[in-house]
């Protein structure tokens, strides 16, 4: 496994329509591992693979919604975002504009059917900021950046007003 670079917000490549995944080889297996290490190096809950430069309908997630220590890595070739439910409001960023973060809505539930990594398909359901990945993770894959979805980058103290008040809830 290898550490890929990220791609950061005004690359051209990060605005493109990624083309499906037809060949699950070993190419394929690599570029996901390196991404779930990159991914995981940069404390990020998710990564496109046009983050790392390859125009291909893949993205990693991590599963946070578990039992502390049992977090996984889940990979998602080709996905589709086929149900979804409810709305949740906060804050989001992305691994390609570090330390930005803006207001997004994104359902509160999201069902995904995808293909791993070797082509099997199955479908996996996430809530919360999972949920959140999913979605802000596909939109990558037709190169769009939640940058788009948010009236505008919040401040520090909009950061700290909106987490101190989580923490007081
Ligand atoms: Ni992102």
């Amino acid at each position: 496994m290898a550490l890929r670079n990220i791609l950061m917000e005004g690359d051209e490549t990060l605005t493109k329509r990624c083309r499906p995944v037809t060949d699950f080889n070993q190419r394929l297996h690599t570029l996901l591992d390196d991404m779930a290490e990159t991914m995981q190096s940069a404390n990020g809950v998710g990564l496109a693979a046009p983050q790392v430069g390859v125009l291909r309908r893949a993205v990693v997630v991590l599963e946070t919604n578990t039992p502390e220590g049992e977090e996984h890595v889940i990979e998602l070739v080709n996905p589709q975002i086929i149900e979804t439910e409810g709305e949740q409001e906060g804050p989001e960023g992305c691994l390609s504009v570090p330390g930005s973060f803006g207001m997004v809505k994104r359902p509160a539930r999201v069902k995904v059917r995808a293909q791993d990594r070797n082509g099997e398909f199955f479908e996996v359901e996430g809530v919360d900021l999972t949920a959140r990945a999913f979605c802000h993770e596909c939109d990558h894959l037709d190169g769009h950046m939640f940058t788009e979805l948010c009236d505008h980058i919040m401040s520090d103290e909009e950061l700290e007003a909106y987490y101190g008040k989580e923490d007081e809830a």
